[in-house]
């Protein structure tokens, strides 16, 4: 395995082949936990592992210097994957100062004793000089905590972006040109909708910042590097934090006895339009990692759920509940689904949509017991009005960016 980013510049991490789940998040292609070794004049480590990884982090970095060598270790982000391994590292590496910002630095000392630990504090534009190379720091707050940073080489037009551009993917290979470019992008986008998307404003001014550096070089704290596709994964950047939407329709559903399943399919069927992409989404046939990384990009949405208990089914709920946090916008959207005796499935995921801002196209389509032809016929008028949406959002490029941007 080449791991070799520059000349003494070396990937640490540890790649986690068999995790599947990551706080709720489905990692099926594994993680890696990405730390580098920047040996210089002074050495520097950027960033840790997650804890139970930290010894196999410190054998990669004992077979390329003595421990006592290290002079830094870098602290990005305090997040427990990349410092959990914190208190290990610190105890094994005598000589390191933790270089790290005043936010991450109080984080830190709630995770781990850092009483003991030689600390130098850094902000946006301070710099560390290693000897032929320069840490320059840029500070990102919510990219993906209060406390993440960039860390950038200007020698080396290198930039570690700890979670930024990262992805959820396991493989024995470090580049982005030594692995299948559409998988990378696809985990890309999967991890940017399910970590990185409540935060799209703040990832729009960080990317105003990295467009000032010269970089050849993005070294993210998750999956491959960008050493030959920085710029497409930029550009991605830059169009999921202005959720510019594309013509595509999703018909996302839960249904008890099939009536709720009947009508998303004609709903489907009247979406299905020449240059839309219509996706048919059976919540308990999918995921919450996969739902999220549709919805990134869709511009028009139709929900469905069979009405239990005057309320949603429990996974339709559970499905909105995690939309609602991670902000999706620039949707619009629309609610439908069955009842029996007392109504309550579609209205509640009306409500949901309405809190989440998105502007909702029309009243909820409902079917008591069965849907009806005439109830069928009105599923597909609605799929047509949801594909002829989503055309025209598509084709106002503006319109995710005035909805994510302005205030
Ligand atoms: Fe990969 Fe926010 O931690």
């Amino acid at each position: 395995m080449n791991t070799t980013l520059r000349d003494n510049i070396d990937w640490v991490g540890y790649v986690d082949w068999t995790v599947r789940d990551f706080h709720g998040y489905n990692t099926d292609r594994g993680v890696t936990y990405n730390a580098y070794l920047i040996r210089d004049e002074k050495t520097a480590l950027v960033d840790t592992v997650k804890a139970p990884f930290a010894d196999r982090l410190l054998q990669s970095i004992a077979a390329l210097t003595d421990p006592a060598e290290v002079d830094y270790v870098v602290c990005n982000h305090a997040e427990l994957d990349h410092a959990g391994g914190m208190t290990r590292v610190m105890e094994v590496l005598p000589n390191a100062t933790l270089a790290c910002n005043k936010k991450c630095e109080a984080v830190l000392s709630k995770h781990h004793d850092s009483s003991g630990w030689k600390t130098h504090i850094v902000a946006t534009g301070d710099t560390l000089p290693l000897g032929k190379r320069t840490l320059r720091f840029i500070e990102t707050p919510m990219v993906h905590w209060p406390e993440s940073m960039f860390t950038y080489i200007p020698e080396e037009k290198l930039l570690f972006s700890m979670d930024a551009f990262g992805q959820h993917y396991a493989s024995s290979q470090r580049f982005d040109d030594e692995v299948p470019l559409c998988t990378v992008m696809e985990e890309a986008k999967t991890y940017y909708a399910n970590i990185v998307m409540p935060f799209g404003r703040q990832v729009a001014k960080v990317l105003e910042e990295v467009a000032k550096l010269d970089i050849e070089m993005i070294a993210p704290s998750h999956g491959v590097i960008w050493r030959s596709h920085a710029p497409a994964i930029v550009e991605a950047y830059t169009n999921w934090s202005t959720c510019r939407p594309k013509p595509k329709v999703l018909v996302i559903y839960d249904t008890m006895w099939d009536s709720t399943g009947r009508m998303a399919r004609a709903i489907h069927e009247g979406a299905s339009l020449p240059g839309v992409a219509a996706e048919l989404i059976h919540i308990r046939s999918s995921s919450l990692t996969r739902i999220a990384a549709e919805v990134l990009d869709a511009a028009a949405i139709a929900f469905g759920s069979s009405t239990l208990n005057q309320g949603m089914l429990p996974m339709a709920g559970a499905v909105l509940t995690y939309l609602k946090g991670l902000k999706p916008v620039a949707k619009a959207g629309m609610a439908f689904g069955s009842y029996g005796w007392s109504k309550g499935g579609p209205e509640a995921v009306d409500d949901y949509m309405k809190a989440m801002k998105w502007e909702v196209l029309r009243e909820p389509i409902r079917a008591q017991y069965r849907p009806t032809f005439e109830v069928l016929d009105e599923c597909r008028a609605a799929g047509r009005l949801l594909a002829e949406k989503a055309r025209e959002m598509a084709a106002d490029r503006r319109a995710g960016e005035r909805l994510c941007v302005d205030p």
